[in-house]
């Protein structure tokens, strides 16, 4: 185990197996996890930890690994596939989780909240100003959800709700990108990271987008290229953007991103709840355990 996770599925998980734990309260580093991983049957990973080709070949025992995450970019499936070893994930149980916090930077940025915050502890609250603090309507503006797949269905749910138009395009269904990005009052996105989405939000994408329309980034950092979206800030050429993932994790203080005007980032909590987490250490701790006795896993990749 990569870290050590305080929730009570663990125990069932120690009644039958020896748990090796990270001791660190940061992830191992790949030297680390390699040597740690060495001897051991299972691996319970999370999305800090790269699990690549070179260090799947240095663990020769290794018979499952479980991703308390239901990204799986951090690790190389072809190489595990190619072993042998199945890879579980946490799918479902952290949909609504993201989606609220999808909804939540959304609306965050429609109407100013962490300006108006700043602005209240600074001193700078003079009066009631019929002209200040003006955010966007989102009743009536259009949500472009990019990857229409569990947890971009749900954001679509909480849109309708508000009173929004959606619109959505995949791999395989909606409108073509271009037409969502010029369409778009809010561009939402909820795609994975693979090598055809590294940076599909780039110069081109960003420049087809209303100068008046906010970007919100819940599913990789990777997927925007950030070099483009701070020159795309900078130049007014969208309104905003909030970030709950860059690239890398974490963003430095010093990051020359965080010097864009209009730009809200939050330390990747997507999925965190009380509840949400538990379920998802549920679904590894299950994944391990089933594996582990030569049954399927019952949350594979
Ligand atoms: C978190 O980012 C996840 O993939 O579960």
């Amino acid at each position: 185990m990569t870290r050590a996770l305080p929730f009570g599925a663990l125990d069932r998980l120690a009644a039958e197996h020896e748990l090796d734990i990270w001791e660190g309260d940061l992830p191992p580093g790949p030297e680390v996890l390699r040597e740690r991983t060495a001897d051991a049957d299972g691996l319970l990973s999370l999305v800090t930890d790269p699990v690549d080709a070179d260090m799947l070949a240095a663990c020769p025992h290794l018979k499952a690994i479980a991703n308390m995450a239901v990204g799986t970019d951090n690790i190389d499936l072809e190489a595990a596939a190619e072993r042998g070893i199945p890879v579980g994930n946490t799918p479902d149980v952290l949909t609504d989780a993201t989606a609220d916090l999808a909804f939540a930077l959304l609306l965050a940025l429609a109407r100013r909240i962490a300006q108006g915050e700043a602005q209240v502890r600074e001193g700078r609250w003079r009066t009631w100003e019929p002209a200040s603090g003006l955010g966007a309507d989102v009743a009536g503006a259009c949500l472009g959800i990019v990857g229409r797949g569990r947890i971009g269905d749900a954001v679509a749910r909480r849109a309708e709700g508000f009173g929004m138009d959606v619109l959505a395009s995949s791999r395989r269904s909606g409108v073509p990108l271009a037409e969502l990005l010029e369409r778009a009052d809010f561009v939402s996105l909820h795609c994975p990271l693979t090598p055809a989405t590294r940076h599909l939000i780039g110069s081109e994408a960003l420049a087809r987008m209303k100068p008046s329309a906010y970007l919100i980034n819940t599913a990789r950092g990777g997927v925007v290229d950030q070099a483009a979206l701070r020159r795309a800030l900078i130049a007014g050429e969208i309104a905003g953007a909030a970030l709950d993932v860059t690239d890398p994790e974490p963003l430095p203080a010093d990051d020359p991103l965080l010097e864009a005007p209009n730009l809200l980032v939050v330390p990747h909590i997507g999925s965190a709840t009380v509840r949400t987490r538990e379920r998802m250490a549920e679904m590894a701790v299950e994944n391990l355990l089933a594996a582990l006795a030569g049954h399927p896993m019952p949350y594979p990749v």
